[in-house]
């Protein structure tokens, strides 16, 4: 798709230093029970650091409509106001639960892509999701039969289907695929939380120990994880998951008639310039969470820029003393 003005800059670099200050702020409600504190700490910090990011942003996949979040909701404006024009989605934590308990794999994740570019969808919360990494492009259909895809998947990875591990959100809806992915002879991770960091473990080159996320868990996550795959080179079907009438009632009527379509990736992010970036609040496999030690932290993090296909990993010290005598109510500004 064309636009004004070509996303000549890797915004990913930019767009790290503000998914840094949302683990920074969200990593410090690690355990302690409460993931609407944690969630508010990773929104109050993100939004901060994207007023410095240059482009004229608007906000596709956020926190919710504006009358229900105050900050980073659908439609609000987040950059320097400066070109490009881009679409941006964000989830300042993806594992709310995981962060308040101190589980695994929570992470926080900002994607740009051109301005009208992300699949926008507000109706249907839930969508069935089947991704996979470059080896096993070309092999899924979210329409065949859990058992076939495991097979095509396995040739195309050169692999048997007893070697693929396929990454599952364990939840009581997901009892069928379960049973089918055991029944073909797969191996299974269930996760309590977290599909992004499923899609992008499936997705990611070297051993990350999943080969596929398969089940259903959010729509806007999985734009979220289709920026990263159109990154990494993987692949994603998704198809819509009304949970009831209501949900399919006004789907259809904002003009989204055929329920039963099948989402690809350039459905879910229809440009070739995406750029994303996500760092880990707790320790997880392909990320590591956030160190602290008195005025100092640490934050991994991952940038990848769909364009070049190149894909950084990043290891941060923050001296985090030094950020709270700047200006401007600084504990915030990106550096
Ligand atoms: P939050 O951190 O926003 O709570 O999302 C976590 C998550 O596990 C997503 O990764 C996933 O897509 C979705 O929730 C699944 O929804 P549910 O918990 O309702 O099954």
């Amino acid at each position: 798709m064309g636009s004004e003005h070509p996303l000549e800059r890797n915004l990913a670099l930019e767009l790290v230093r503000v998914t840094e200050a949302a683990a920074l702020h969200a990593a410090r409600w690690m355990g302690r029970g409460d993931k609407e504190a944690a969630d508010q700490a990773a929104v109050d910090a993100m939004r901060n650091a994207l007023r410095f990011v240059d482009m004229d942003g608007v906000v596709v996949i956020g926190e919710g409509e504006k009358d229900q979040a105050p900050m980073l909701y659908i439609g609000e404006r987040v950059g320097t106001g400066r070109p490009p024009k881009v679409d941006v989605a964000v989830d300042p934590i993806d594992g709310t639960n995981l962060t308040a308990k101190g589980l695994p794999n929570a992470i926080t994740v900002v994607a740009l892509a051109e301005r009208g570019s992300m699949y926008f969808q507000p109706h249907v919360y839930y969508a069935d999701k089947i991704a996979v990494g470059p080896q096993a492009k070309g092999a899924i259909d979210i329409n065949a039969p859990v058992k076939d895809n495991l097979i095509r998947i396995a040739r195309f990875m050169d692999r048997n289907v007893e070697d693929l591990t396929v990454v599952v959100l364990d939840r009581p809806r997901h009892e069928d695929l379960i049973r089918e992915i055991r029944c073909a002879g797969a191996r299974i991770k269930l996760i309590t939380d977290g599909d992004v960091a499923g899609a992008i473990m499936a997705a990611m080159p070297g051993d990350t120990g999943v080969d596929v996320l398969m089940g259903i868990g959010g729509t806007p996550e999985a734009v979220l994880a289709a920026c990263a795959l159109k990154c990494l080179g993987g692949e994603m079907q998704c198809k819509l998951y009304p949970r009831n009438d209501e949900e399919r009632e006004k789907s259809i009527a904002a003009g989204n008639t055929d329920l039963d379509r099948v989402l690809t990736l350039d459905d879910l992010v229809a440009s070739d310039d995406v750029f994303f970036a996500a760092t880990g609040i707790t320790n997880g496999e392909f990320l590591r969470g956030v160190r602290y030690s008195g005025d100092f932290a640490q934050t991994y993090s991952i940038m990848m820029r769909s364009r070049s296909g190149t894909m950084r990993r990043f290891e941060t010290n923050h001296h985090i003393g030094l950020k709270r005598n700047l200006p401007s109510g600084a504990a915030y500004v990106p550096d």
